[in-house]
C-alpha cells in the first residue's frame, strides 16, 4: 500500500505542504499520498484517529491545532515539549510520536539558505506567541549574543523569557522601551501582525546595523514589517518560504529516511518582495 501522509488545519485550504511533499517524493523517487484535511475545530482527535485508521502513516499539524496535537502525542520530542506544539507526528502501533520542526526550519533557512550566522548576533524576536515560542530553543542552540523578546504583552514576553533564562541570554521588553535596547543584526517577526497587515512600532534604531530582516509569514508579499525594514535600509528582507519548505523537509526526512534538497523548491516558490 502507498505511504499516506496528510496535513490538518482549518481552514486547510491554502496549505502548499501537498505540493511540498509531493515534489519531495518525486525527487526522491518515493509514492506516498498526502492529503490536506479539515478538522472540525472541535473535532481534531476524532479525525487523527480517523486518519490513523485508514492507514494514515504520519501528519503535519498547521493552526490552530498545533496544541491539541501536543495533548494527543504520546511521545514529544524536547523541542515540542519545551515548544507546547506539535508539527508534524508519526504513527506506529499505538504509539502517536511528535516533534515541531518549526524553529530547526527558521534557523536551517536563515543560516544554510540565507546565509546569515546566529552565533554571537544580536536578535530581536518580535511576538511571545506559538511562533516565538517555537524559535526560542532552535536559536538558543546557535549560541546568539542575545535575545532580545519584545512584545506587545510584555508579561507574556517575560513568560517566556523565564522559561528559556537558563539557556542563554535573554531580556524582555515592550516596544515602548525598544528605542533604547540599541541596534541588532537581524531582526525576526514572530507576531500575527503581517496576517492581518498590521503595522508594528519598531523604531528605525532596531534595524540601524540589521543585516537581515525576516517575517515568518509567507505569500504576503511586502508586509509593513518588511517595507519598515526595507526603507530603514536592513541589507536582506525574507519572508518564511524557506522555513515553510525547510520544516516540510524535516518531517519529510523523519519520516521516509531521505532529506530532500529544498533549493530548487524555495527558489520555485519564492514570490518577489517588491
Ligand atoms: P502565533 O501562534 O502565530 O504566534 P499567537 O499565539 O496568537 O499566534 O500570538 C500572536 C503574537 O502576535 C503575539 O505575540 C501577539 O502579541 P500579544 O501577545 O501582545 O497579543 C502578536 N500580535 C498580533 N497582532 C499584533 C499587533 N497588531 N501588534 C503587535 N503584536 C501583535
Amino acid at each position: 500500500m502507498t505511504d499516506r501522509y496528510a496535513v490538518i488545519g482549518n481552514p486547510i485550504g491554502h496549505s502548499k505542504s501537498p505540493m511540498i511533499h509531493a515534489a519531495f517524493a518525486k525527487t526522491a523517487g518515493h509514492h506516498i499520498e498526502y492529503l490536506a484535511l479539515e478538522a472540525p475545530l472541535d473535532g481534531f482527535a476524532g479525525k487523527i484517529d480517523e486518519f490513523i485508521q485508514s492507514g494514515g502513516a504520519g501528519l503535519n499539524i498547521t493552526a490552530p491545532f498545533k496544541q491539541d496535537a501536543f495533548a494527543y502525542a504520546t511521545e514529544l520530542s524536547e523541542r515540542a515539549r519545551l515548544a507546547g506544539a506539535v508539527n508534524a507526528m508519526k504513527f506506529e502501533g499505538d504509539r502517536r510520536i511528535a516533534d515541531n520542526f518549526d524553529g530547526i526550519g527558521l534557523t536551517n533557512d536563515i543560516q544554510h539558505n540565507l546565509g546569515y550566522r546566529i552565533k554571537d548576533r544580536r536578535l530581536l524576536l518580535l511576538g511571545a506567541g506559538g511562533a516565538a515560542r517555537g524559535a526560542m530553543m532552535p536559536f538558543l542552540e546557535e549560541q546568539p549574543a542575545e535575545i532580545v523578546l519584545a512584545n506587545r504583552s510584555v508579561a507574556k514576553a517575560e513568560e517566556l523569557r523565564a522559561q528559556y533564562n537558563a539557556q542563554g541570554r535573554i531580556t524582555a521588553l515592550g516596544y515602548e522601551s525598544l528605542k533604547a535596547a540599541g541596534p541588532f543584526d537581524l531582526v525576526i517577526n514572530a507576531t500575527s501582525a503581517s496576517l492581518h497587515g498590521a503595522e508594528l512600532p519598531i523604531p528605525r534604531e532596531s534595524f540601524a546595523k540589521a543585516a537581515l530582516a525576516y517575517d515568518l509569514v509567507y505569500g504576503k508579499g511586502l508586509t509593513p514589517f518588511l517595507r519598515a525594514a526595507k526603507q530603514a535600509g536592513v541589507e536582506r528582507i525574507a519572508d518564511g518560504v524557506g522555513m515553510l519548505v525547510e520544516q516540510a523537509a524535516e518531517a519529510f526526512a523523519w519520516w521516509r529516511g531521505v532529506r530532500p534538497q529544498t533549493g530548487p523548491l524555495i527558489t520555485k516558490m519564492t514570490i518577489p518582495l517588491d
